[in-house]
């Protein structure tokens, strides 16, 4: 068991730390560097499916959802696509609008839970274009697909996602330089963005190698019940799967939220017994969030941050810190997600909860 765990105490650990390796091989073979864009073979799209598509329907649950809402971000922002990302269990019952030049992603590790295959089941029915983003080689979505991208990240056992998600969010980022460079995207912004895709196992190294930090900033959020998550713009999906870690794995109550959204209603609970935890790293929207954060602060609350390494005056507004290294926002969002497993798995610890079997919950839910 212990040699399973290659050392570690947990295999949830042990799949965090495994994250520059499983990025290594999710990206394998699949950057061109050269010409600034992607080979997904997998997709199996002409060039004439690849021109036509005119909407992007992202489909998944939990952790894999997350993923789907930076993925939303990315294909719009680098292909200008629209992009819509839909739970699995309401896209199947919304008698949903999809053709031939929709071009469905269904997201899921286990490649098995059974709102996601029935939304895949859906789509393909409708006719539109559906492809898999899959973990687990062989599984019934992968096959029910018939097109899709493997993530490679190696078996994840702990009931709580934390590879897969990572490896999640680099196929959807080279999925959205693939579509852009088919459209408005320069070769030499092509370029840039597989250079930084290329850098993301150096960033989750750099935060590993804080994780005694971690450790002990995770020791003054132990004893809440309750904490609220916040970020904007692609930060704002970080927010929602660092409140979901917390939830799985140590019992705390917790919501993501956008940044803005704090001020209509939740707000109301903030008092010296609810951390807000900020993602307030460079980037689109961050001196708003900041502001957000001092509204915050004015109404007692302990205030915990995830900031760019360096950016002291960012870093000075809160109790605590975590640091990311500097990089783009749509690589950030995977060191700042490294940042909140491991932030979760210290509280989890230190409150003794059971870390790779939560209470309640299932690895793969294969029941409405
Ligand atoms: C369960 C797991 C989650 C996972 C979700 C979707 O709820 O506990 O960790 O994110 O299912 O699973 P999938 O295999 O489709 O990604």
């Amino acid at each position: 068991d212990a040699a399973e765990k290659g050392g570690f105490e947990h295999y949830m650990t042990k799949e965090i730390f495994e994250q520059p390796e499983t990025i290594r091989n999710t990206t394998r073979g699949r950057l061109d560097a050269e010409r600034g864009t992607s080979i997904l073979s997998g997709l199996n799209l002409s060039p004439r499916e690849l021109v036509d598509i005119q909407r992007l329907l992202i489909v998944g649950c939990g952790t894999s959802m997350n993923a789907g809402l930076i993925g939303e971000y990315a294909i719009e922002d680098f292909a200008g696509i629209p992009a819509e990302v839909e739970q699995a269990a309401e896209f199947r019952y919304r008698n949903p609008i999809v053709g031939s030049r929709d071009l469905v992603l269904a997201i899921s590790q286990s490649g098995e839970t059974a709102d996601t295959l029935a939304a895949v089941r859906e789509a393909v029915e409708k006719g539109s274009l559906v492809a898999g983003l899959v973990n687990v080689v062989g599984s019934t979505i992968a096959r029910e697909t018939g097109r899709g991208i493997y993530l490679h990240a190696g078996p994840e056992i702990s009931v709580a996602s934390t590879k897969a998600f990572t490896s999640q969010v680099s196929v959807l980022l080279m999925i959205a330089l693939k579509l852009a460079r088919g459209r408005r995207l320069s070769q030499a912004r092509g370029i840039e963005i597989v250079q930084e895709i290329k850098r993301i196992p150096e960033l989750i190294e750099w935060v590993l190698e804080t994780n005694d930090k971690i450790a002990e900033v995770a020791q003054h959020y132990t004893n809440y019940q309750n904490m609220f998550y916040i970020g904007r713009g692609y930060m704002y999906p970080v927010a929602m799967e660092g409140a979901l870690k917390i939830k799985e794995i140590s019992y705390i109550h917790a919501e993501g939220y956008n940044a803005a959204e704090l001020k209509h209603g939740p707000i109301a609970l903030l008092d010296e017994n609810m951390p807000v935890i900020a993602l307030a790293n460079k980037g689109a929207g961050q001196d708003k969030t900041l502001s957000n954060v001092e509204e915050c602060k004015a109404r007692s609350a302990p205030v915990l941050g995830v900031v760019t390494a360096g950016d002291k005056e960012s870093a000075d507004i809160f109790d605590h810190v975590i640091e990311i290294p500097d990089c783009p926002q749509y690589t950030s969002v995977i060191p700042a997600a490294v940042a909140l497993q491991l932030f979760s798995y210290h509280v989890a610890r230190l409150r003794g909860c059971s870390i790779d079997q939560p209470r309640n919950l299932a690895k793969s839910v294969t029941v409405e």
